[in-house]
């Protein structure tokens, strides 16, 4: 399947001007922390986390996590297993979890349980995208980028079987076809 063949659902201009949108909201919010640790939630959300953080006008620091989710045959069990922990320590300090996508919710729900554990100051969550359809947990999102219809996305970070991570926009694929 080649990137052109893809349908656009979220343009490249639609997500640089949310992005900025949700920079400033953020921005706003934390102007009076003085320990802002953004975490990146390995793989998706590397590029919206590094076009939301350079938007930022409070200072901050970047760590990353990554986590997966166990599956049975092609559908997820709700159980999340932690393949690459934060290299820093939490405690006492605002954390802002960010995500290229909330689906099912589970991924979102270890973490903020995980996390506050560790007793941060503020635990905070920011999604460029969310599933409604397909949460099967209550899920609060922050700061959230868009809701999108329950078809599988690709693009700005989003992978199918690891393609199309780097196309500048958010296109809907049929994983069924080619
Ligand atoms: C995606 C996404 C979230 C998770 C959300 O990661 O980045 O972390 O799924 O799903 P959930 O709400 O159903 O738990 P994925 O496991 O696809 O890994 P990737 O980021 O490396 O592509």
């Amino acid at each position: 399947m080649r990137d052109q063949a893809l349908e656009v659902l979220i343009s490249e201009d639609e997500i640089r001007e949310r992005v900025a949108a949700l920079a400033e909201r953020i921005s706003s919010d934390y102007a009076q922390a003085n320990d802002l640790l953004l975490v990146g939630v390995l793989r998706g959300a590397f590029i919206f986390l590094a076009d939301l953080a350079r938007l930022l006008t409070v200072p901050h620091k970047i760590d990353f996590i990554s986590l997966s989710s166990y599956e049975r045959g092609d559908r997820p069990t709700g159980a999340v297993r932690l393949l690459l922990d934060l290299r820093s320590e939490i405690e006492g300090r605002d954390i802002l979890i960010v995500e290229d996508i909330v689906d099912t919710g589970h991924t979102l729900e270890y973490l903020k349980q995980s996390l506050s554990a560790r007793r941060p100051a503020s635990l905070k969550t920011c999604a460029l995208t969310q599933k409604p359809a397909r949460h099967e947990v209550p899920v609060e999102i922050d700061y959230l980028g868009f809701e999108i219809p329950d078809v599988w996305v690709v693009g700005y970070g989003l992978d199918f079987e690891d393609r199309f991570r780097t196309l500048p926009h958010i296109a809907v694929i049929d994983p069924t076809s080619g």
